[in-house]
């Protein structure tokens, strides 16, 4: 089967830095792909690489196996690969529902002149886009706040409220930087359902994580950056006794206290072999 994405021997450089080295990854379709890594990983500038936010130094990106390296963000997002930003990227002075409604311009046809003379069409889709809005708000447990500027919602709300603006996008890949970080617990929970919901309607997502109890429950398959390299890939659990890994995360100054994966992480290396739970 083609991969949904597919990143060979992809590798960005900053001056002295290599935030990403020689990465090779591929994502199936309908797939759930979390990307874990300490602070400084390479975890963001890889999706930057993928999105066409950066070009790569070297390497390649392919979607469904057409290669897109050096792709611009907009081309990469018309083809349905669609991401959210670690630091929101929202319209604040703008209503909730304005800000979903930017989501939806990948798929509307009406061209500016058309919507600025308000022809019927163009009529027409504005209802549609509309509505098309409001149905990803209600998606994310938003439909309440449409009306109200985006800067009033709560940080938390703020992040589901951009992944509402990226589901508005009707994404075929959807990638996402840190969704649950400053969500309640229960909020993450409902992201990793709705995640489950639209994965099998279709989508395919990959997923920048350090809440490890999210990336258990939702993930299939893990993929763990450190120094900006692939040290470990695997399912959750396979991936979280490894120790490599473990070493990564112990060597992580501002370890975790709420549940990431330094958390998650260390009690697994202190603990004897035939003591961890299977
Ligand atoms: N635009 C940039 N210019 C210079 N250096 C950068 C740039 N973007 C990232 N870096 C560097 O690349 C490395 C990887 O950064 P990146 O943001 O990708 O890490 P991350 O895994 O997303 O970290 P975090 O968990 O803190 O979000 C870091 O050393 C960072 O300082
Ligand atoms: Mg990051």
């Amino acid at each position: 089967m083609t991969a949904a994405l597919r990143v060979a021997a992809l590798s960005r450089r900053f001056g002295g830095v290599v935030a990403v080295r020689e990465v090779d990854a591929d994502v199936a379709p309908q797939e759930i792909v979390a990307v874990i890594g300490p602070n400084g990983a390479g975890k963001t500038t890889l999706f930057n690489l993928i999105t066409g936010f950066l070009p790569p130094t070297s390497g390649d990106v392919y979607y469904q196996g057409r290669r897109i390296t050096g792709w611009s963000a907009s081309r990469v997002a018309a083809l349905g690969v669609i991401r959210t930003f670690q630091n929101l990227l929202l319209f604040g002075e703008a209503t909730v529902v304005e800000n979903v409604m930017a989501g939806c311009h990948r798929w509307t046809r009406t061209g500016l002149l058309q919507a600025a003379l308000a022809l019927p069409a163009a009529r027409r889709e504005d209802r549609q886009v509309y509505d098309a809005a409001r149905e990803a708000l209600a998606l994310v447990g938003l439909e309440a706040r449409g009306q109200d500027p985006a800067r009033d919602l709560p940080f938390g709300q703020q992040r589901l409220l951009e992944i509402a603006r990226a589901l508005a996008a009707r994404p075929a890949v959807l990638l996402l930087d840190e969704p649950t970080a400053g969500l309640s617990a229960s909020e993450a929970r409902g992201l990793v359902a709705l995640m489950r919901r639209l994965r099998a309607g279709g989508v395919t997502f990959v997923v920048i994580e350090h809440n490890m109890d999210v990336v258990m429950d939702a993930a299939d398959r893990v993929i763990v950056l450190d120094y900006g390299e692939k040290i470990a890939e695997g399912p959750p659990q396979a991936v979280q006794r490894d120790p490599r890994v473990i070493a990564a995360y112990l060597g992580e100054e501002d370890a975790a206290p709420d549940g990431t994966a330094a958390a998650a992480a260390a009690p697994a290396a202190a603990t004897p072999p035939e003591t961890r739970p299977s």
